[in-house]
């Protein structure tokens, strides 16, 4: 069976950037009609030349939000068929001691990513339902199953949030055609955050890192994306309430 999304409307929330960019090029190239939103009106352009249309939205901006999967049911003349819940990160934020850190950090951390993937998968949900069929995917992460590489409380927190909504999710929307699944990436170095990471592991602890993956080497953007497509694609029909975790094995 080949995948193909012809005539279908993917929406891809940070598009500017690694996953969110390689996740809305991947649709783009198997023929949907994709939508990336992202804060860098620079780094969507890069995105747009894969066919990708792309706006600048602050998704903490709830009613920025909402309306931007509002423009995209207008373009589209129906519903959103993919939403995918990809913007996220650790919002340029180092870890520090508990007792250091500032509510405005932590509060920070999960508008953008629980935050935004519960705004958007309720903005895109009635239409999904009208049509009686969807697909949601969140990206969560490792740390949304285990402490966190990156030991920033509020983002260990928040991925296990994300798995939770997606659970909670897949049980409320499956009556009506709609699946809603996670991805759970390992580390994989996308970003100047990603960078930041793994330059201060040092040689041995790289070393130490890549030795507990059975794969013996980090992923790539491409194999998120390729996670993500699956759950999307009609293969993944009766796939609900899951989380994949895309870490080469550990
Ligand atoms: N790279 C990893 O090792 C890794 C591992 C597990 C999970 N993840 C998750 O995968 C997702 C993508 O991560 P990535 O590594 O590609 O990082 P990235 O920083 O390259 O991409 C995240 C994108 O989200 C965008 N974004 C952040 N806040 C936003 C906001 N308020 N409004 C709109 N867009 C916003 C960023 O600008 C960025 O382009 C994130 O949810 C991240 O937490 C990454």
């Amino acid at each position: 069976m080949q995948i193909r999304f012809d005539g279908k409307a993917v929406a891809v929330s940070g598009a500017g950037h690694g996953f969110g960019r390689c996740i809305a090029e991947t649709f783009a190239g198997l023929g949907a009609r994709v939508f990336g939103c992202d804060l860098s009106a620079a780094e969507l352009a890069e995105t747009a030349k894969a066919g990708v249309t792309t706006e600048v939205v602050d998704l903490t901006d709830r009613a920025a939000a909402t309306a931007w999967i509002r423009r995209i049911e207008a373009a589209m003349g129906s519903a959103i068929d993919v939403l995918v819940n990809n913007a996220g990160g650790v919002a340029g934020q180092e870890p520090r001691a508990l007792e250091d850190v500032p509510d405005a950090d932590w509060d920070r951390i999960f508008a953008v990513n629980v935050g935004a993937a519960f705004v958007l998968s309720r903005a895109a949900a009635p239409g999904m339902k009208r049509l009686g069929q969807g697909r949601i995917v969140n990206i969560s992460s490792g740390a949304g199953l285990a402490p966190s590489l990156t030991g920033i409380q509020a983002y260990c927190s928040a991925k296990h949030a994300v798995v939770g909504l997606t659970r909670q999710l897949a049980h409320e929307l499956g009556p009506f055609g709609i699946t809603v699944n996670s991805v759970a990436p390992g580390f994989v170095r996308t970003n100047e955050a990603t960078e930041k990471q793994w330059a201060a592991y040092g040689a041995d602890g790289q070393r130490g890192l890549v030795a507990r993956i059975a794969m013996q080497h980090l992923g790539s953007a491409q194999d998120i994306a390729n996670a993500v497509v699956f759950f999307a694609s009609d293969l993944a029909g009766f796939v609900n309430g899951q989380v994949l975790a895309v870490d080469g094995g550990k």
